[in-house]
């Protein structure tokens, strides 16, 4: 709900969502791509979409590769002891090494929506049209999220306007993605409300808490804007620490969302996201 500008500065090509999800457990890109991505792949929609498949081929070459030799090794003197039993024990224990590692990749890298994060200048000129939809629902859902939080803090205190936002804030999201024909909503990776779930196609950059705007390409001409939300001083009345929360407001937080996971935020840090998905011109 905060109203600061949104930049349109360029994406590092070499963020792409992929890599992004799996920053954070901190594969080497080698191993995620077979060692395949290159500087053309990364931008171009086509390639990127190809990439699927490598490193799970380069893997299983791996894992063949390992079961062999261990076939070999076993017959080495002072392991050959053990006879066929043990060998195919080893066997299956490093197959089984490199299949966890196999699932391991998968699971980073798998769930593939088909969307594809894009720098913003690559952006072809229906896109560009489909991106300005995206900024102006944007601008409209935070202008009458923020308009009607405001009111409402002034009417009935923060406590109160806990009720506003989360009667309200469903049914503004619907109001502006039927005025401008786009899905919209606010997410988090620190959730409040289980329904802002985000989807599937900004999972990844959401959590990878990408702090600036964000460009995707859909599969069939659909075009995905994240746009991040930081926190403003109003925000702090319920999503600050929670030491600093009225009391009032904090056990209204706890009465209505027992699962709350969005209070702790200072100043300025990121709290989440609006997202938009355009569909393709007609
Ligand atoms: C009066 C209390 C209140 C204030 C002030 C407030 N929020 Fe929230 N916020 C809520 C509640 C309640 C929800 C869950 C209901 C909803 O809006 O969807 C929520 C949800 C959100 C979400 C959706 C993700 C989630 O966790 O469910 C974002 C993003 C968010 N707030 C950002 C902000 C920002 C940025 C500000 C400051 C401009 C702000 N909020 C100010 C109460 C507040």
């Amino acid at each position: 709900m905060s109203q600061e500008g949104s930049s349109t500065k360029m994406h590092r090509a070499r963020e792409s969502s992929r890599s992004s999800a799996c920053r954070d457990l901190e594969v080497p890109p080698d191993l995620i791509t077979g060692g395949r991505e290159g500087s053309k792949a990364e931008t171009n929609p086509t390639l990127a979409k190809a990439q699927g498949e490598p490193q799970a081929s380069v893997l299983s070459i791996f894992l063949l590769e390992l079961a062999a030799r261990a076939g070999t090794l076993g017959s080495a003197p002072g392991v050959a002891k053990g006879g066929a039993a043990m060998r195919e024990a080893r066997v299956r224990k490093m197959a089984l090494g490199w299949l966890g590692g196999l699932l391991w990749v998968g699971a980073c890298t798998g769930g593939d929506t088909g969307w594809r994060e894009v720098a913003t200048a690559e952006l072809a000129p229906s896109e560009q049209r489909q991106r300005e939809r995206a900024l102006a629902a944007r601008d409209a859902l935070k202008s009458r999220l923020l308009a009607e939080l405001g009111a409402a803090m002034e009417r009935s205190g923060a406590a109160g306007a806990i009720e506003v936002c989360r009667q309200r804030a469903p049914i503004l999201a619907e109001e502006v993605a039927k005025q401008h024909g786009v899905r919209i909503g606010r997410t988090s990776e620190k959730l409040r409300q289980p329904q802002n779930a985000s989807p599937e196609w900004a999972l990844a950059a959401v959590r990878a808490k990408r702090g600036s705007e964000v460009d995707f390409r859909g599969p069939d001409g659909a075009l995905g804007l994240l746009d991040p939300l930081r926190i403003a001083p109003l925000c702090l009345f319920c999503h600050g620490a929670e030491e600093q929360i009225d009391p009032l407001v904090r056990a209204k937080l706890r009465e209505r969302y027992p699962e709350d996971r969005a209070t702790g935020y200072a100043l300025e840090q990121l709290r989440g996201h609006v997202w938009v998905e355009v569909p393709p011109e007609r």
